[in-house]
Order: structure tokens, then C-alpha cells, then sequence
């Protein structure tokens, strides 16, 4: 296999003589190569296949956001991370729509470490070139129109509340991907685990909560005219419902405080390759839909005629790339197949599996033998297996009030 290689942009020579002392123990894994400005990386991306790019911001002639931007557009695949010092706050703003993750100046050598290997191990998520590709130019998902519309209206209010916008973007599966993953940055949110969108809306600030909505329009409202097959009230429904119980599950599998938040919003992004499928691709995706409905297999199934991958893969392999905590990652990646999971004890997954399974057989009412999804080999393994009557049980208690407005905003 070809060494991995490493391409590091900076205007001081000083910065990358810095990086190339910090980083002499990775250099049988990585080939690093340095550029000093915007440009001169250009010239050595020409040449060279390059993995992964790590860049300053301000920089004289070509800055950071220009250069990421050329490099979105050339070459897709190439993982995009600013490196950057805290008084560029605002030029690292304006290359959230580019960037895939953010690491501050001066950074602790195994964070950035652990970012660049992180961003190695992605390419096994996700076999198919081509959608590695598509995947990689995404840095925000589109937003369901009313809570996109609802969101424009309280930050433009005098009276806006950190609150109430926290709420608003819990609910929606493009924003709070984005705040998770801005908030669990090393730029903007210490390399924390913070799980709750609530809580990375409160970390980041109005301030850059109305920059993401108003200037860097990362937060766009959903095309409903492109995809008649796709109903995005009904994804998010499911999706809402299957994060809700997800957590109900987690609670009663006693799970720590962090893993019940994991669980919920692994259950509310679950599906989001979906999303990215179906904006993307919507021809594609309607022969798929088709398949399903001709040949009577599940989607997953079809999805691999049809894209090579699943949208389980899809979108795991997107919020990796943006640096979401693992156990989302992870009950994103199995939520289908929780056996193959190298994780055999109940995680987050487990939740989600369960949630979403039991959520589609509310759906597909008739005979439930035939309609589940749960695996119940995986559950066996964990010795829950006993347990699922009383989920059904206690779920569909849940699933009446769900439908409310005011369950929705429950936490
Ligand atoms: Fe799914
Ligand atoms: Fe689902």
C-alpha cells in the first residue's frame, strides 16, 4: 500500500519546521510534505497524491479559505482540516462551509495526530470511489423548511434566546450535525465530547449560531421539488421517533448519563445518508425506491445494487469526516447490521438498532414476524432478547404523545 501522505500549509517557515519536529515519530506512517503559502501547495497537489491537508488560515497572496476552496473543487477527496490560531476566529468561520475539521494553533501533537490517523481510517467506511467523493464535498445537510424558517425568525427577533434556538436545532438533523461537530472541534469547542446539540449551541455562542445561518449559509432549507420519493416529513418524523426511543431504550438499559445522549442523537442521525443520497443523487435514488417497491427488498439491499454502499456507510462515513464522537459514528455505521459491530456488549447502537427497528413495524402494521427487522441473534448475544416485548410495550406508549409538538421538544 502507498504511504500515506500528509500535505501541511503554513506562510512561517518557523510553523512548519514546528509541525516537522512535533511529527518526526509519525514519518514511517505518513510522508509529510510542507508548502509555504497557498500556492506552492497547489503546485505540490499537482504532483503529488496527496491524503490528507492541513492548513493555516491567514496567510499573504492565497489564504487558507481560497485554497481550501480550490482544493474542494480539484480534488474532492482530499481530507480538509484547519489548523489555525484562536484570533482567526472569524476567517475559520467563514471556512466552515469548506473545512472538515478545526484544530487550534498552537495544537497538542497527539490531537493532531489522532485527527489526521482518524481521517486515515475513514476510507474502509466507505468503499465506492465516487460517493467517498460526493461525500467529502458536503460540509452541511439541508434543513427541514419549517424548522430552517423558525430558527431565521428567532435569531432575527430582539428578544432571541440561546434556549429556544437550542431547541430548534435539536431538532434538526443538518444543524445539529453541524453545532456537534463545530462544538467538538479542538478549534471552537476544546476536543470535548459534548453529545447534546442543546449544549453546543450554548458552547458556541448567538453569535456564531446567526454567522452560520446568515453569512456562512451553512444552514440551507430542504428542496422538496427535486425528489418525489423522498418525503422529508416523514424521514424526519421517523427520525425523531427513532431518537426518542433510543433513549428510552438506553435509560432502561441503565446507561451512564453521556451514552442515553449518545443514543438519542445517534437515533435522531441515523438515517442521515438518506438525506445525503437523495439530494445528491435523486435519479438514482428514485430506481432505487423503485427496487424496493418491485422486489420487495429492504432499502439497504437496494441501495447496494444501486450506490455500491448503503446509507448506513453514507452517513457514518459523513460525520466521521466532520469528527462526531465514535459511538454515534458507530450506531450510525450498524444500525442495520449491529452483529457486525466489533462492540459486542450494549452500546448506543444496541438503542438505536432496537429504536429503529421497532419504529418501522409501528409503521408496516400486519404480522410482526414478518415485518421486524430486530436482530435477534445480536440480542441474544447480549442477553436481551427477553427484553423485547417490553420495549414494543413501552415504546408504543411513548409513540402516542410523540406525535405532539410539545413532545418533541422534550429532552
Ligand atoms: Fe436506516
Ligand atoms: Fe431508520
Amino acid at each position: 500500500m502507498p504511504m500515506k501522505q500528509v500535505l501541511f500549509v503554513d506562510d512561517e517557515a518557523k510553523v512548519l519546521e514546528g509541525l516537522q519536529r512535533m511529527l518526526r515519530s509519525m514519518r514511517r506512517e505518513w510522508k509529510m510534505l510542507f508548502a509555504n503559502g497557498g500556492q506552492e501547495a497547489l503546485d505540490i497537489l499537482a504532483k503529488e497524491h496527496v491524503n490528507v491537508i492541513v492548513t493555516d488560515m491567514r496567510m499573504p497572496g492565497m489564504d487558507g479559505q481560497k485554497l481550501l476552496m480550490a482544493v474542494a473543487e480539484h480534488y474532492p477527496e482530499i481530507i480538509r482540516i484547519v489548523l489555525s490560531g484562536q484570533s482567526d476566529q472569524e476567517m475559520v468561520l467563514k471556512c466552515v462551509g469548506t473545512a472538515h475539521q478545526y484544530l487550534s494553533k498552537p495544537c497538542d501533537p497527539e490531537i493532531l495526530k489522532d485527527t489526521v490517523n482518524r481521517a486515515f481510517s475513514l476510507r474502509g467506511l466507505l468503499a465506492n470511489d465516487s460517493l467517498r467523493r460526493l461525500v467529502s464535498r458536503m460540509t452541511s445537510l439541508p434543513s427541514i423548511p419549517a424548522l430552517y424558517l423558525e430558527l431565521t425568525e428567532v435569531l432575527q427577533s430582539p428578544n432571541a434566546s440561546i434556549e429556544k434556538v437550542g431547541k430548534i436545532v435539536s431538532k434538526d438533523m443538518g444543524m445539529a450535525a453541524k453545532v456537534l461537530q463545530l462544538a467538538n472541534s479542538a478549534f471552537f469547542g476544546n476536543a470535548r465530547h459534548i453529545c447534546d446539540p442543546a449544549d453546543a449551541v450554548i458552547y458556541l455562542g448567538l453569535d456564531t449560531i446567526k454567522a452560520l445561518a446568515f453569512s456562512v449559509n451553512v444552514f440551507s432549507q430542504f428542496e422538496q421539488s427535486d425528489f418525489s420519493k423522498f418525503s422529508i416529513d416523514e424521514f424526519w418524523r421517523h427520525s425523531v421517533a427513532t431518537g426518542a426511543f433510543a433513549q428510552r431504550i438506553a435509560k432502561s438499559l441503565q446507561f451512564p448519563e453521556k451514552m442515553i445522549h449518545d443514543a438519542r442523537m445517534a437515533g435522531l442521525l441515523h438515517d442521515v445518508g438518506k438525506l445525503v443520497l437523495a439530494a445528491n443523487l435523486p435519479k438514482p435514488y428514485e430506481d432505487m425506491w423503485t427496487m424496493v417497491q418491485d422486489q420487495g427488498i429492504p432499502q439497504w439491499q437496494a441501495e447496494v445494487e444501486v450506490f455500491g454502499s448503503t446509507h448506513a456507510e453514507v452517513g457514518a462515513y459523513l460525520l466521521w469526516l466532520w469528527g462526531l464522537p465514535g459511538p454515534i459514528i458507530e450506531a450510525i455505521a450498524f444500525h442495520h447490521s449491529p452483529g457486525a459491530s466489533p462492540e459486542q456488549s450494549p452500546t448506543p447502537l444496541t438503542a438505536v438498532h432496537i429504536g429503529n427497528a421497532i419504529e418501522l413495524e409501528m409503521q408496516r402494521e400486519g404480522d410482526l414476524e414478518l415485518a421486524s427487522t430486530v436482530d435477534l441473534e445480536y440480542l441474544t448475544k447480549l442477553g436481551l432478547v427477553s427484553r423485547l416485548p417490553f420495549w414494543r410495550e413501552i415504546l408504543r406508549q411513548l409513540a402516542g404523545p410523540l406525535t405532539s409538538e410539545e413532545a418533541l421538544h422534550e429532552t
